[in-house]
């Protein structure tokens, strides 16, 4: 189903080239000044030049051709030469009637849908998942589903950090304190236990432990990285405690995604990219694009038009030990062997931009990547607290994400207490769901590349731009509809009316434009401008709500129209949320 801009700017194309001017002039777009109009075409000002005209002159003779047109309540040319529309109530009434038939409210599938990943999440395992992967995890689920609502195959992958040297820190602890495990007796050749010699809480306390001793401990810090080097270099007893470190600390990731309502298709990491780099490094090599610089193997990635420095792509250090740059150029080998994606989505913090560059460029370069694969790095800002530094605990420690989440339900739960509209049963599971949209709808309604803050208080308002004040909005339409139904009302086969007044018209005119604003947030890859929407969405909804007797109204079919505009204003709203990636209760 095309647009509402599509439909009149065919409509205007037509009146363009009637009254003997270039239809490429007739761009229409939505009014930036919604008191005068809700539509306007700028084109006759862009003519002027061209026709040696007044542009007033050639908006009046284009806006003699749309009289008769049906779409139109009235054009207005107005000096120096714009033409302001306003929607026929007829019209807008026929197209939301129109779009309630569609599955996807009149937003069109990609005709070639294309395959696209989505690499997203990036907690790294064994340390404890903290506030800067939550932007990640929000926005990506979010771009994921948006993808995925236009058609295309699209595929989340987690890309775990399990890797690196944080695991030699944890064996090199576990050695420490029970040493008497097989898993450090070389000449052991039997089978390891099946059980994990440590539980999810041990292993949270194991890290940060070591961690905190290598730092000032030289030898243990020499012990940690030959452990990582032994687990990179296949030696047995370290591979199997790995497992076990990968097996419990994914079940519990599982756990924290799930309440997220995050969820991978993908749950590959840094480690399996491994097997890739040995042939990769060979053909980099061969085929002349790696040179030594001091013992490290690089790939030069500058280009001349760079005003920066752009540092070669690092891909081996002195010693042979891969690095960061090596494992995502590998993982580009695995996914293009795999599935052959048109597009790689990164969302990742912004602070990793020139890693990306570099990695980018690499792949082009050197062939890892088809030259039509487009590789994008969504980079997102830091999360900040209320004195704009980067999100703390109240003792000045790292924000652990259970910790947080928890700290948004308990204010949630106080205030659905206070409202008192649930049951106290009911009230913890509502809390939940009002406190995921609050922490979601906080983020996403901000561009991902700014930093932004994060208010407890701002964000569990119900009132505002904040997800509890969009939940709130769809709660109440679902309440009208409910009682609608408990009064013998069905909802099926209604059909919605011309509006009868501004509220009324407002109110379809917002909801109209949903495929619209979709293709903006999906060209753009842009959720907060989905954000933007559902809020002024929410906004006429709230002001109709409160100029309109909607089941109180005595005319039935007027009455059975409001509720033909509740359905699917609800059905819009909650399509949006969908998309962000949070849900609504049924009462708050
Ligand atoms: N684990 C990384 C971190 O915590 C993020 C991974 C991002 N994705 C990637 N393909 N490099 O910083």
């Amino acid at each position: 189903m095309k647009t509402l801009l599509e439909l009149i700017t065919i409509e205007m194309r037509d009146a363009f080239a009637k009254a003997g001017y270039d239809e490429e002039l007739a761009k229409v777009t939505l009014s930036n000044r919604p008191d005068l109009c809700e539509y306007q075409c700028n084109g006759a000002m862009a003519g002027a030049k061209k026709y040696q005209k007044a542009p007033f002159m050639i908006a009046e003779d284009v806006a003699e051709h749309l009289k008769e047109s049906t779409y139109f309540e009235s054009v207005d040319v107005v000096k120096p030469g714009f033409i302001n529309l306003k929607l026929s109530p007829q019209c807008a009434a026929s197209y939301l009637n129109e779009m309630a038939q569609e599955e996807k409210l009149g937003v069109e599938e990609e005709a070639s849908p294309k395959t696209i990943m989505i690499d997203y999440g990036g907690p790294n395992v064994a340390k404890p998942l903290h506030v800067g992967h939550l932007r990640s995890a929000i926005i990506g689920e979010s771009v994921k589903r948006i993808m995925r609502f236009k058609g295309n195959r699209v595929i989340g992958d987690i890309h775990l950090g399990d890797w690196g040297y944080q695991m030699g820190l944890i064996i090199t602890e576990l050695k420490k304190r029970q040493p008497e495990l097989p898993y450090f007796d070389e000449e052991f050749d039997g089978e390891y236990p099946k059980e994990a010699p440590f539980t999810i809480g041990e292993l949270e306390e194991i890290y940060p432990t070591a961690s905190a001793y290598a730092k000032e401990n030289e030898e243990y810090r020499e012990e940690a990285l030959h452990a990582t080097y032994l687990l990179q270099n296949g030696y047995r007893g370290y591979r199997a405690i790995w497992d076990h470190i990968m097996n419990v600390s994914v079940a519990d990731l599982k756990k924290n995604y799930e309440r997220l309502n995050v969820d991978f298709d993908l749950w590959k990491g840094e480690a399996d990219a491994q097997k890739y780099i040995p042939d990769m490094v060979q053909m980099l090599k061969d085929e002349g694009y790696a040179r030594y610089d001091e013992g490290a193997l690089v790939v030069d990635v500058q280009e001349e038009t760079d005003n920066k420095e752009v540092p070669p792509c690092m891909i081996l250090k002195s010693d042979g030990a891969a690095l960061y740059d090596t494992t995502d150029l590998a993982t580009l080998v695995e996914r293009e062997q795999d599935y052959q994606p048109d597009e790689v989505i990164y969302v990742v913090d912004k602070r990793q931009e020139m890693h990306f560059t570099q990695v980018f460029r690499c792949a082009k370069k050197t062939g890892i990547v088809r030259p039509e694969t487009k590789l994008q790095f969504l980079g997102f800002g830091t999360m900040n607290g209320k004195d704009g530094k980067p999100f703390k605990t109240r003792e000045g420690g790292v924000m652990r994400l259970e910790n947080l989440i928890r700290e948004i339900n308990e204010e949630m739960y106080k205030k659905i207490m206070d409202n008192r509209t649930v049951e106290d049963s009911e009230a913890e599971r509502t809390a939940q769901i009002v406190g995921l949209a609050a922490i979601k709808y906080g983020d996403l309604s901000n561009q991902a590349s700014k930093d932004y803050i994060f208010d407890v208080d701002r964000f569990t308002s119900f009132e505002g731009n904040t997800g509890p004040y969009i939940l709130y909005t769809i709660v109440r339409i679902k309440s009208i509809l409910a009682k609608y139904q408990e009064n013998g009302g069905s909802l099926d086969g209604l059909t919605m009316r011309p509006a009868e007044n501004v509220y009324e018209k407002a109110l379809m005119l917002q909801i109209l434009k949903f495929n619209d604003v979709f293709e903006a947030v999906y060209e753009e890859t842009a959720p907060h401008k989905l954000c933007a929407y559902i809020y002024e969405l929410a906004n006429e909804f709230n002001k109709f709500y409160h100029e309109t007797k909607i089941l109180s109204e005595e005319d039935q079919e007027k009455r059975s129209g409001y509720i033909a505009l509740l359905v699917l204003a609800k059905r819009v709203l909650e399509t949006c949320i969908g998309l962000l990636g949070f849900e609504a209760p049924e009462r708050m």
